[in-house]
C-alpha cells in the first residue's frame, strides 16, 4: 500500500503542472517533500523548495546533521557536525564520528535487498552486458580486500588503480574503502609517465590493473603501460593484475594475479571503523603548474554529499537504472557511478565504451536495452552526436529516460536543446551540473528546485542544499545583486568539499582559499543573470578543458620545454566545435636551432601523448621567435588566444606589451600557417 502511494506521488512529481492545478503549490511540494525528505519534519517552517534551500543554508548543521544521521549509517554516531574555517582552509565534517563507507555502499543494501542488482557492466562488445547484485558486489569487495589485507596492505596505505570501467573496478575502489586503504584511481588513458608521477607522488606501494582494455572495439595494453611505469617507480611492491581479455601479457616478479587471489580468500571480511576525516580516496587533477594536484577526499563527509546530490539532482526513485557515463578515472566516476549511487542504493550502469561504438546510436540503444532512467554525460559527446543527426537517436526506444544530466564543460544552446528535444523528446528535465573534482559533488544544478521552476536553457541556475555561492571582484568584494559577473567562489563550507593536496597543504590553501580569504574560490569565472542564475563563463586560470578533461596549460608547455631545440613555449587553449577547447602551442626555438617544422611537430606530439595523454595534444603548434611578454616577462595569453582563433580586431590593450611588434609578426605566421 505504502508503495504505491509512494509510486504515485513519485510519478506525480515527474508530472508537476497535472497535480499543481489540482492541490495548489505549497501542498504539492509538501507531498514531495515528506516522501522524500522526511528529514523536513524536524526542519521548523520547512514547508517549500525555497525554505528547504534558506534552511540549509542558515542552519547547516543542522541540516547536514539530520541528513547524516539518517541517510549513512554510522558505526559511532558523531557528536559535531561541522569545524571549519574558510580563512585557514581547515575543514572538518562529523569529526568524532565513525562509519565505513564500503558497509554503506554495499552491505546495508545486500542485507536487505541482496538479489537487487547493483551494477550493470554495459561491456564495450555490444550487446554484452553483464549485472552484478548487491551480494554479488559484496563478496567481491569483500575478496578484494582480502587480497589487499593477504599482500600487507593496512589501513592509511595507498593502492593506485588503473582499470577500465568494471564490476572489479568497482569493487577494488570499495574494496580499499572496506579496509581503510586509499585509493588513488588515475585514468587508463594516461601515459606511463603520468601514471608513474601519479604512484609517486601518492606514495602508493599497490597498484591494481587489467591485462588489457577494450575501448571502441580495439584493444589497449594497459599492462605494458603499467610495466613502463613500476620501472619509474622502485616503492611499488606489487601489481595486482585483473583478467579483461585473457591475452597473454608480460609477467614480472611483482606481479599477482588478481583472480587467482582471490579464489583463495574469503567472502567476507571485516569493515574497518573509520573516523570521519581519515582519507578515503586521492584523486589527481590539473591545476595551473605543471604538477597535478592529488586532491584528498575524507569518508563521511564526502559519502554523505554524494548520496545526498544523487538523491535529489537525478530524482532518484526505487526500481531507477541510473546511467552516468564517466569514467571511474574521473571524479564524476567516483560521485555518480560509484559512491551516491550505491550508497542510496540503486542500480548503477557502468559504461565501458565510446559513444560512436560500434556507431553513433551506442548511448539511445544501451538506454532501450537496460531502460535507463538517468543519463548523465558530457557536452563534447552531444555535440559530437548532434552532427550525425536525430536518426541515430530516434531508431531507439527512450521513454524510459526521466532526467538528462551534463557535466564537465559549459553545455552549449544548440546542444542543450538537442539534448532535451531530441533526446529527451522534450519530456525530461535536463540538469546541467557545475562541481569540480575538489567540489566532491554537484554544487549548481537546475534540480532540485520547486515545482513550479522553470530550467533555463544551457546553464547550471541554482545552488543546491546548503551551497552558498558567492561572485567576487578583483578588489575581493562580493556583488550583491543581479546581472554581475566575477570570480565563483563558495562562502560557507559543504560536507562534500576536499580537505587537502597530497603532500602539499600550502599549494591547497594558496590555490583555493588565499585568493579571496574566507572563501573557497574555483577557479572559475561566473555572471549571476537578471533572474538571479548562476551561468559559468570559464576558467580564470590557465586551465583549459578538452572534451571535458581538464588540462593545465603549464603541464603541455612543461612536455614541450624538453625537447632540446626548444628554448620556450606557451600553450594556451582555442574554442573547438566538439572538444570545447584544444591546446594551441606557441613555441621559440634555442638560438642556432633550425628544424623541419612536421617533424618537429611530430615529435613534440609524440612526446606529449607519452608524457600526457593524447587528449593534451595540441592542434597546432606554431614557431615563433617572439611572444608577447609585458614588461615584467609575463607572457600575455589573452592575445595568443585571440591570434590563435585568427580574431586579430579584438586584440585588446597592447600597449603594455615590451615588445609591442611581436604581434603582427605572430599574426602574419599564423596566417601562413593556417
Ligand atoms: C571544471 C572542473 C565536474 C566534474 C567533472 C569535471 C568545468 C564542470 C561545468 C558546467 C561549466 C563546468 C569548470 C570546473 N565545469 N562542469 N556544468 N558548466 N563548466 O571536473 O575535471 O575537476 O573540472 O570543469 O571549469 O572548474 P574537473
Amino acid at each position: 500500500m505504502l508503495r504505491v502511494a509512494q509510486k504515485l506521488i513519485e510519478s506525480a512529481y515527474t508530472s508537476q503542472s497535472k497535480l499543481l492545478a489540482r492541490h495548489g503549490r505549497s501542498t504539492r511540494y509538501h507531498s514531495f517533500l515528506s516522501t522524500h525528505m522526511p528529514e523536513c519534519s524536524s526542519f521548523p517552517n520547512v514547508k517549500s523548495h525555497k525554505e528547504l534551500y534558506d534552511y540549509s543554508v542558515q542552519h547547516p548543521d543542522n541540516f547536514w546533521g539530520t541528513l547524516a544521521s539518517s541517510r549513512l549509517e554510522w558505526i559511532k554516531p558523531f557528536s559535531k557536525v561541522s569545524n571549519c574555517n574558510m580563512n585557514e582552509g581547515s575543514i572538518k565534517w562529523f569529526e568524532d564520528g565513525e562509519l565505513n563507507v564500503s558497509y554503506n555502499c554495499v552491505d546495508r543494501h545486500a542485507n536487505v535487498t541482496p538479489s537487487k542488482v547493483a551494477l550493470i557492466w554495459e561491456k564495450d562488445e555490444p550487446n554484452q552486458v553483464e549485472k552484478i547484485t548487491y551480494k554479488e558486489l559484496l563478496a567481491k569487495v569483500c575478496q578484494i580486500a582480502n587480497v589487499l589485507k593477504s599482500q600487507g596492505v593496512a589501513k592509511g596505505d595507498c593502492v593506485t588503480i588503473y582499470m577500465p570501467v568494471s564490476p572489479t573496478a568497482v569493487a577494488a575502489m570499495l574494496a580499499c574503502a572496506r579496509i581503510g586503504a586509499v585509493h588513488n584511481v588515475v585514468f587508463a588513458g594516461f601515459s606511463a609517465e603520468a601514471l608513474a608521477q601519479r604512484i609517486q607522488s601518492a606514495s602508493s606501494e599497490t597498484i591494481i590493473t587489467t591485462d588489457q582494455a577494450v575501448r571502441g572495439g580495439k584493444i589497449i595494453p594497459l599492462k605494458n603501460v603499467v610495466d613502463d611505469a613500476v620501472k619509474m617507480c622502485p616503492t611499488v611492491k606489487r601489481v595486482l593484475v585483473g583478467t579483461r581479455t585473457g591475452n597473454s601479457v608480460p609477467w614480472n616478479d611483482k606481479d599477482i594475479n588478481l583472480e587467482e587471489a582471490m579464489k583463495h580468500e574469503n567472502d567476507w571480511c571485516e569493515p574497518e571503523a573509520m573516523n570521519s576525516e581519515d582519507w578515503l580516496f586521492t584523486l589527481y587533477t590539473s591545476g595551473s603548474t605543471g604538477k597535478p594536484k592529488g586532491i584528498v577526499h575524507t569518508q563521511a563527509g564526502y559519502l554523505l554529499y554524494a548520496t545526498v546530490t544523487s538523491k535529489f539532482v537525478f530524482d532518484i526513485q526505487e526500481g531507477d537504472i541510473f546511467g552516468c557515463v564517466a569514467d571511474i578515472g574521473w571524479i564524476t566516476g567516483h560521485s555518480y557511478v560509484v559512491y551516491g549511487p550505491l550508497s542510496n542504493g540503486t542500480t548503477s550502469v557502468l559504461f565501458e565504451s565510446t559513444p560512436t561504438y560500434p556507431d553513433q546510436g551506442r548511448y539511445w540503444d544501451m538506454v532501450e536495452r537496460i531502460k535507463l532512467t538517468q543519463f548523465y554525460g558530457a557536452p563534447t559527446a552531444i555535440r559530437l552526436l548532434l552532427k550525425y543527426g536525430d536518426s541515430w537517436v530516434k531508431k531507439y526506444d527512450r521513454s524510459s529516460l526521466r532526467v538528462l544530466g551534463s557535466v564537465g564543460e559549459p553545455i552549449n544552446h544548440e546542444a542543450w536543446e538537442w539534448y532535451h528535444n531530441v533526446v529527451g523528446n522534450g519530456k525530461c528535465p535536463v540538469v546541467d551540473t557545475w562541481w569540480q573534482t575538489e567540489t566532491g559533488g554537484i554544487m549548481i544544478t537546475p534540480r532540485p528546485s520547486g515545482p513550479s521552476d522553470k530550467i533555463e536553457p544551457a546553464m547550471p541556475m541554482r545552488p543546491f542544499f546548503g551551497v552558498s555561492p558567492a561572485i567576487l571582484d578583483d578588489k575581493h568584494n562580493e556583488l550583491s545583486g543581479n546581472d554581475v559577473s566575477g570570480a565563483c567562489c563558495i562562502k560557507s563550507p559543504w560536507p562534500g568539499m576536499a580537505r587537502t593536496i597530497v603532500g602539499d597543504h600550502k599549494r591547497f590553501f594558496e590555490t583555493y582559499y588565499k585568493p579571496f580569504p574566507g572563501h573557497y574560490f574555483s577557479g572559475d569565472g561566473c555572471h549571476r543573470t537578471a533572474s538571479g542564475y548562476y551561468q559559468i563563463t570559464g576558467r580564470m586560470d590557465d586551465v583549459i578543458n578538452v572534451s571535458g578533461h581538464r588540462l593545465g596549460t603549464a603541464e603541455v608547455e612543461d612536455v614541450i620545454d624538453e625537447h632540446d631545440a626548444v628554448a620556450e613555449s606557451a600553450v594556451i587553449g582555442c574554442a573547438h566545435d566538439i572538444k570545447g577547447e584544444t591546446p594551441y602551442a606557441f613555441v621559440i626555438l634555442k638560438e642556432g636551432h633550425t628544424v623541419d617544422e612536421k617533424e618537429f611537430g611530430e615529435q613534440v606530439r609524440r612526446m606529449i601523448k607519452e608524457k600526457i595523454s593524447s587528449f593534451a595534444v595540441p592542434e597546432g603548434i606554431l614557431l615563433t621567435d617572439g611572444l608577447p611578454k609585458t614588461r615584467s616577462g609575463k607572457i600575455m595569453r589573452r592575445i595568443l588566444r585571440k591570434i590563435a582563433v585568427n580574431d586579430i580586431d579584438n586584440l585588446g590593450d597592447v600597449s603594455t606589451l615590451a615588445d609591442p611588434s611581436v604581434v603582427d609578426k605572430l599574426i602574419s605566421l599564423k596566417r601562413g600557417a593556417s
